[in-house]
């Protein structure tokens, strides 16, 4: 295993996904398409950071049941705490991922198809249409190489709602990751966003959190209202603090949020 289950990235990935699922609309759907498994092993270190952590962060209490068993909760698990299980949607190029989420009683999309970014093209003729989707295969920047990715940025940006996307490796040095991220941000420049940069944490000994950096995305519905996504924006720069402060960044180096045009940025770096 290159990566633990409950590293630096699940954390704010889980906790900012925690947060939006506030936000979906009585009997809204989420949609995973790289969805893992509902649920890991949890080793001792990570069991013991998010036990320890301020009781600001939502993904103490949600963690909590599963971490007593030595597990932690992926995201379809954590939507399935939070929604009816007929309100998450998945899927996986993995078939025993897959057999993993339908045993939990998720629901699977496409579950005759292999590619998460197909059954995403295809998603606009089912329904139930998802309210919330997170992006987060392991190489979304890699996978987007070349000409696809302007046209299945456009085509998602078009019918989907909320989205939230994680981003792996970032690395401010690494031109060519940078110019995917920009790119990303430039595609999404009609749309308001929040943004989010965790830089690695080398010494915890928890195993994917060492080198990489994070970059998490979050492109609200387009009808929401500029009093709410000054809300939401607020309430994931919430987020963000507790997880550097869980993580024991240096708070020193975080960064207020700035806001331009409704949009705002926090770098936790
Ligand atoms: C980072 S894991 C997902 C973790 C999960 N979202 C969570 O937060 O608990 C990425 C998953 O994407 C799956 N995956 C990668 N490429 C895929 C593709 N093209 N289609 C479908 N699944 C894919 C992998 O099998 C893996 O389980």
């Amino acid at each position: 295993m290159r990566y633990d289950a409950g590293n630096a990235g699940d954390l704010i990935k889980h906790e900012w996904l925690l947060r939006c699922l506030d936000w979906l609309p009585e009997g809204g759907c989420f949609y995973d398409p790289f969805a893992g498994k509902p649920e890991y092993e949890a080793i001792e270190a990570v069991r013991e950071r998010i036990l320890a952590a301020p009781a600001a962060l939502r993904l103490r209490d949600a963690q909590s049941d599963a971490l007593s068993r030595g597990r932690y909760l992926g995201s379809t698990g954590l939507a399935g705490r939070l929604l009816p299980k007929s309100s998450v949607m998945c899927f996986d190029e993995d078939g025993n991922k897959r057999t993993a989420l339908q045993s939990a009683g998720l629901v699977i999309v496409h579950p005759n198809d292999d590619d998460g970014y197909r059954a995403l093209e295809e998603m606009p003729q089912r329904q139930p249409t998802p309210q919330l989707v997170l992006l987060d295969p392991y190489n979304l920047l890699g996978d987007l190489r070349g000409k696809r990715l302007n046209a299945f940025w456009s085509h998602l940006a078009d019918w989907t709602e909320a989205l939230l996307l994680f981003i792996l490796n970032i690395d401010p040095a690494n031109r060519t990751a940078g110019q995917y991220s920009s790119q990303l941000l430039a595609l999404s420049a009609e749309r308001r966003l929040a943004r989010c940069i965790v830089p690695p944490t080398p010494n915890s000994g928890i195993k994917g959190e060492q080198k990489s950096f994070v970059e998490m995305l979050y492109l609200p519905e387009k009808s929401v209202t500029p009093y709410s996504i000054n809300v939401r924006c607020r309430c994931l720069a919430r987020g963000a603090d507790v997880v550097a402060e869980t993580l024991g960044l240096d708070f020193a180096k975080v960064s207020t949020p700035t806001y331009s045009r409704e949009r705002v940025e926090f770098c936790v770096m």
